[in-house]
């Protein structure tokens, strides 16, 4: 069993798609083993995305993440970094394969809805920043 973070991003919960998102978990079979609606501050925002400090597009993200209440998630199944990477679609949504999240809802290459850790160290920071051990369930 693996474990990811995903987040549902302030473009996704302010255009009504927490729902649509969660069934597509639901019916891929991945269990949601923690959700918690938060708001980042810039400064939160930055920390997170700290692999990508000093890019280009770091200032934009980080200021996109800011910019209103996110949904974050811990998602556990068999290969589920993969499963649910595959479920979100290309960074770019024009790249996105038909029928994922990014190719069906995104707007920008920034504005891409959803966010999914990109392997086990990754996952293991993402999880710890945002869930203390009590907040995940256990099985
Ligand atoms: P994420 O971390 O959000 O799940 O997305 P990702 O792995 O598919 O893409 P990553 O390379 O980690 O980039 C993080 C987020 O930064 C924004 N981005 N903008 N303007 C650009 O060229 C650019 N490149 C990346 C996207 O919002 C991307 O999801
Ligand atoms: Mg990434």
């Amino acid at each position: 069993m693996e474990r990811t973070l995903a987040i549902i991003k302030p473009d996704g919960v302010a255009r009504g798609l927490v729902g649509e998102i969660i069934g597509r978990l639901e019916r891929e079979g991945i269990s949601i083993i923690a959700m918690k609606m938060i708001w980042m501050t810039k400064g939160q925002a930055k920390a997170f995305y700290k692999v990508h400090a000093g890019k280009p597009f770091y200032e934009g993200l980080t200021g996109f993440m800011c910019s209103g209440p996110c949904v974050v998630m811990v998602l556990e199944g068999k290969e589920v970094i993969d499963t649910y990477r595959e479920l979100m679609g290309a960074t770019d949504f024009k790249e996105a394969a038909k029928g994922t999240i990014r190719h069906d809802y995104a707007t920008d290459i920034e504005k891409n809805v959803v966010h999914g850790s990109d392997g086990p160290r990754s996952a293991a920071f993402e999880i710890a920043y945002f869930f203390n051990e009590l907040e995940i369930l256990k099985r």
